[in-house]
């Protein structure tokens, strides 16, 4: 297991990275306090899918360095994941749920598409959570390979690009067509409305760095 270069080599020269168990859920209270953020509705949730981009744009070009041997930015990584499998998976997802269910209920064959929404959720959810883990491990100074990091990294990304293509493909146009703003208005109900800790007005004290690095004011590492 450890022949090979591995994460180990890589952790020990990080900064004291970020710990949280999976469970922690700090980011529930954090938003709490941030207060309410702005309207849901299918151009809402477009916008996040940009975000999302972003941040797998910047996962897959760090751990592109880890495949040439280079050492990735691992804490700015293991924000972005942080960032994906806590508010995006719990926030995002729920409410695309939320919305896809209600306009099933108004239109029976859109039935399908929710289906396969959940079933997409689940699959970025668990997927997620393997990247997570070997990150999490590896801060832990366990050894994992770079490789499996790497393989488990672009699997993460390629599904969820697909996932995101999915929607906008056939989601979000029916979302558009069919809820109403009373449906939209129930969603925000019954989901409430979350201020985003990392693109939103008020940025978490953990995303901080990966803010500032979106922003072009912390230039990649050219180690
Ligand atoms: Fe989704
Ligand atoms: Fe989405």
């Amino acid at each position: 297991m450890v022949n090979t270069p591995n994460m180990i080599q890589d952790a020990g020269e990080l900064e004291t990275p970020p710990r949280e168990p999976m469970d922690a859920y700090r980011l529930e209270s954090v938003v709490r306090e941030l207060g309410r953020g702005t309207g849901a509705n299918v151009g809402f949730f477009l916008s996040e899918h940009s975000n999302i981009r972003r941040l797998l744009s910047l996962i897959d070009a760090e751990l592109s360095r880890a495949a040439r041997q280079q050492t990735p930015d691992y804490p700015l990584v293991l924000s972005a994941i942080h960032y994906l499998t806590r508010f995006i998976d719990n926030f995002h997802h729920a409410r695309e749920d939320g919305a896809v269910e209600l306009a099933a209920l108004r239109v029976p064959r859109l039935a399908a598409v929710a289906d396969a929404v959940a079933d997409q959720h689940e699959s970025v959810l668990f997927t997620g959570g393997a990247l997570w883990g070997l990150l999490d491990r590896a801060f832990a100074d366990q050894p994992v390979l770079r490789s499996q990091v790497v393989d488990a990294g672009r699997a993460y990304s390629q599904l969820l690009r697909q996932h995101l293509d999915y929607e906008e493909e056939f989601l979000f146009p029916e979302l558009a067509e069919v809820l109403t703003p009373d449906d939209w208005a129930t969603i925000d109900a019954n989901f409430g409305l979350i201020s985003d800790p990392l693109f939103g007005p008020v940025v978490g004290e953990r995303y901080r760095q990966l803010r500032a690095r979106l922003q072009g004011s912390v230039p990649p590492s050219s180690r």
